[in-house]
């Protein structure tokens, strides 16, 4: 089976724009930070905003991730907390982005909350910073290295034939791994800074999304959402606003090499220039 994916540099929301309502069956992601990060570009979200800024931008691209989800398409929104200090104060506050993220998306009324996943981090260097008043109390920092993986789902049905849903069957064993709240899974060290681990997009999409399927990335970084969909038999399209991800995606997914066992298309669009890569 033959699966296409499109690489999309430039803002999320403007791109979103240019694509029809009813395209993708799942949205996984996970946003860029608020405030810590710098991702290397000059219109990034996040790096530099105020946290109303930022959770401003977050809602644009929420509203375009609905618009364009089938009836019946999932979201699976992973974003840890931040810690982060108050200007009349040294000491550090948690911005609870996974709250305020939820409650966005639970504003819509299109969507549906399925649940929250906890990604348990078993490899994070977040204890190392974590020692507050060590060895006294009363300022323990708690862990942010739990991070929730939001599920909604978009109103609505969808008709799926026999065949597609048997080519897209789950084990018995992975679907009571799935479906546990708790996921343990190691943390990665990536070229990119901030990537989540592949089983991470790999178990959703495998849980909510038919082989033939189109799963979108709005913030897709190293391309992990792109590699899991491919290995998957699924389509995607993934968005970045900074093109010198390119050649980190292009070697994370294989796009380079011979594929010699199936065959997909990868195509990149820079906001003005195409450039397709095929095999
Ligand atoms: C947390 S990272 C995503 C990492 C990804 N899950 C992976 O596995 O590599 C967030 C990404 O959002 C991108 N980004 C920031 N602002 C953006 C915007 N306005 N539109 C599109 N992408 C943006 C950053 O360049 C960064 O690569």
């Amino acid at each position: 089976m033959k699966t296409e994916h499109t690489i999309y540099f430039g803002d999320s929301v403007e791109i979103l724009k240019t694509i029809p309502k009813n395209t993708f069956q799942l949205m996984v992601t996970s946003p860029p930070y608020w405030n810590v990060r710098d991702y290397g570009h000059s219109k990034q979200t996040g790096f530099k905003d105020t946290l109303q800024q930022y959770l401003e931008k977050l809602d644009k691209v929420w509203k375009e991730v609905v618009r364009t989800l089938l009836p019946d398409g999932k979201i699976a929104l992973n974003i840890g907390n931040i810690y982060y200090s108050e200007p009349d104060e040294n000491r550090r506050t948690t911005a609870n982005l996974s709250y305020l993220t939820w409650k966005q998306l639970d504003r819509y009324k299109e969507l549906r909350f399925m649940g929250t996943i906890y990604w348990r981090k078993t490899t994070s260097r977040a204890g190392a910073v974590l020692f507050g008043s060590y060895p006294y109390p009363s300022n323990f920092m708690i862990s942010s290295a739990v991070e929730p993986i939001h599920i909604f789902r978009k109103i609505g049905k969808r008709e799926i034939s026999k065949e597609i849903k048997e080519k897209s069957k789950i084990s018995l064993k992975e679907f009571r791994e799935f479906r546990d709240a708790i996921w343990d899974i190691n943390g990665v060290n990536d070229k990119h800074a901030a990537a989540y681990p592949y089983e991470l997009p790999e178990r959703v999409i495998k849980m909510f999304t038919f082989v033939g399927d189109i799963v979108l990335d709005p913030f897709v970084g190293s391309g992990t959402t792109i590699k899991a969909a491919k290995d998957l038999n699924r389509n995607s399209v993934g968005i970045d606003i900074n093109p010198d991800f390119l050649p980190i995606i292009k070697e994370k997914v294989g796009i380079n090499q011979k594929m010699l066992d199936k065959e997909a298309e990868f195509k990149v669009i820079h906001l003005n220039k195409d450039i397709k890569i095929s095999h």
